[in-house]
């Protein structure tokens, strides 16, 4: 069945964190946050899992670029994003990817604050088949801006076409930040996910790096 092509952005600091252990995520320099906000600007969706709503509260709006803001989807098994929640302040569409384990309740608070409730598996979200659905409803490019867990699951799915990371030079140490991406890992290297380095470039303070996920062939130009 056919999926949006998706492209993960991250900025990391050199030691591999997204985050520092106090929750701290502002990694990216000025001239990369302009970046994701043209970035933003032409995919049909970006989407979050429910941890980083819960953390950073991000609008994922497009304001540093020209263009429209793309719609916003997070993922959360059990409804548990704020009602009040900056992805739900109406300046764009709002998908909320959940299961059957959802309570009833949360949903229709969150359906009243303006969220589209998709319906997609029974433990955690089905994102294979979220990807379909998304497809069906005419998103072709998604962009996919973290957390660590999230980066895993659709990692470890194959849903990933190509990675855009923003190494910025600090570095935050702590064994439980979160770094670029977490869930239960591969044992070996060789289960690993492939990737090829596609592009290099400075962006302010920070080097971009871009990977095509192996086997899928990158169609976005290096940026
Ligand atoms: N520097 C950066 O570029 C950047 C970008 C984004 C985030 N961050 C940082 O990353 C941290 C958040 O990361 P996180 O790992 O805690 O949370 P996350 O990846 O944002 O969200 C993970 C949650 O999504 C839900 N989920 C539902 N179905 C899933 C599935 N199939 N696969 C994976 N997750 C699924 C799970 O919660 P339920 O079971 O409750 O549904 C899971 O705990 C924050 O500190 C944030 O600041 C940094």
């Amino acid at each position: 069945m056919a999926r949006p092509y998706v492209i993960l952005n991250a900025a990391m600091t050199l030691d591999g964190k997204i985050a520092t252990v106090a929750g701290d995520s502002k990694i990216s320099c000025d001239a990369d946050l302009n970046r994701i906000h043209e970035l933003r600007a032409g995919v049909d969706a970006v989407m979050i899992g429910v941890g980083t709503v819960l953390a950073d509260n991000p609008s994922l709006t497009v304001r540093r670029a020209r263009g429209k803001n793309p719609t916003r989807v997070i993922i959360d098994s059990q409804a548990k994003t704020p009602p009040d929640a900056r992805v739900l302040d109406g300046s764009a569409k709002t998908i909320l990817a959940t299961t059957r384990r959802a309570p009833r309740q949360r949903i229709e608070r969150l359906r009243s604050a303006g969220a589209k409730v998709i319906t997609c598996g029974v433990g955690k979200v089905d994102l294979q088949k979220l990807l379909e659905k998304l497809y069906a409803q005419g998103v072709r490019k998604l962009l996919l801006e973290g957390g660590s867990t999230l980066n895993w699951g659709m990692l470890e799915r194959g849903l990933v076409d190509e990675m855009r990371v923003a190494v910025a030079p600090h570095i935050v140490g702590g064994a439980a930040a979160r770094t670029l991406v977490g869930g239960a890992g591969f044992d070996r290297v060789s289960q690993g996910v492939k990737l090829r380095l596609r592009g290099t470039r400075r962006v302010g303070e920070d080097l971009l790096l871009t990977y095509e996920v192996e086997g899928r062939g990158i169609v976005e130009k290096n940026r």
